[in-house]
């Protein structure tokens, strides 16, 4: 070979590397041309290695081509960097176009719970005719839960009430109703040293190991009650009716039976005409036209004694209501667990 051949070589090199620079479109295709040409085991360093077989005059001239090549190719190269940059940049802005005129989207409103909502407003009837709210633990004393409330360690009602004990916390239960609240309520009152007459309604979530269309082992209940001197079975009777003409806004047929709670003597439960079938039967009303929505009757002397009241001189009633069970009622819910399903068709209105 001699220096013209070696000398077309390189031109020829050039002008390929040069004409590909020019068509390449992003920084990795002129990188890995850069390599192809400058590379270790790049094609100038091949030609370079090809010098030793020129003429020794021949050398020099061959060396200082292979530089001037060299340095075209560099500066070949930075030209076709700096313009694949502007043309990448431009693809990525391309890409991330946003249009501001287009509309939002917007994000699915939530609605409140019927339950807090209809919980809300039974809360309101009642505190209408002069009840105060009070409120009590979830995580309660059996103590409170259950002998407080004249429900004895060995009494057959507790084992009715499918309790929820606390592996770690002995002595606390998931409690299973708001009449704890009783309790509660009345000390407070004591402790402040309030004047009769106390009113007062607890409302939350009570739990019990217990599920199908019409038990959820978590519920919510309304608990009331009224301590005063002469309180009478006729003013629970006449309380809970004007709540329940409230609540449904319509008369419906109410029926006091004779029951039994630990709590209170007599006892009664409130049963209400079934709204979803007017008493014809179904399964929510278990085909019996009756739903028993409340449990009631006149506080036992020895829950006032537990509360530190003494019953010579104080009477009271108190009442327990299923908060679910008149939702059902109201807006024709046939199945008690759809409160609980997250489905928004069912909750929000
Ligand atoms: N605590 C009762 C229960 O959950 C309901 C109840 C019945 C509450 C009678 C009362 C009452 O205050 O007087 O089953």
């Amino acid at each position: 070979m001699d220096l013209k051949a070696f000398a077309e070589r390189l031109e020829a090199l050039a002008r390929e590397l040069e004409a590909q620079l020019a068509r390449a479109e992003s920084l990795r295709e002129v990188e890995a041309l850069r390599v192809r040409a400058l590379g270790k085991k790049g094609e100038l360093k091949q030609a370079l290695a090809s010098i030793g077989a020129l003429a020794p005059d021949a050398r020099k001239e061959a060396g200082r081509i292979a530089n001037a090549v060299k340095a075209r190719l560099e500066g070949a190269l930075a030209d076709a960097r700096a313009r694949v940059e502007v043309l990448e940049r431009k693809r990525r802005m391309e890409a991330e176009r946003i249009d501001p005129t287009l509309p939002g989207r917007r994000p699915p409103l939530g609605a409140r719970h019927l339950l807090s909502r209809s919980l809300e407003e039974m809360v309101a009837i009642f505190r209408a005719m002069g009840f105060a709210l009070e409120e009590g633990p979830e995580i309660e004393t059996e103590r409170h839960n259950f002998d407080d409330l004249n429900i004895p360690p060995e009494h057959p009602a507790r084992a009715m009430h499918d309790t929820f004990f606390l592996r770690d916390l002995a002595g606390y239960v998931l409690r299973t109703h708001t009449s704890p609240v009783q309790i509660r309520a009345m000390r407070a009152w004591r402790e402040r040293g309030m004047q009769p007459p106390l009113a007062v309604v607890a409302a939350g979530r009570v739990f019990r190991c217990d599920e199908d269309a019409t038990h959820s082992p978590m519920f919510h209940q309304i608990e009331g009650f009224v301590v005063d001197r002469h309180i009478s079975l006729a003013h629970l009777k006449w309380t809970l009716r004007r709540f329940l003409e409230a609540w449904f806004a319509r008369t419906a047929p109410i029926r006091l039976r004779p029951s039994y709670f630990p709590f209170t003597e007599p006892s009664v439960e409130v049963d209400i005409g079934c709204l979803i079938c007017e008493g014809r039967g179904c399964r929510v009303c278990k085909e019996s036209g009756w739903l028993e929505v409340l449990g009631a009757g006149m506080i036992h002397p020895r829950v006032l004694e537990n509360a530190g009241i003494p019953p010579e001189r104080f009477s009271g009633f108190a009442f327990g209501l299923g908060v679910e069970r008149l939702v059902m009622l109201k807006y024709g819910v046939p199945d008690l667990r759809w409160f609980f399903q997250g489905d928004v068709r069912a909750g929000g209105m």
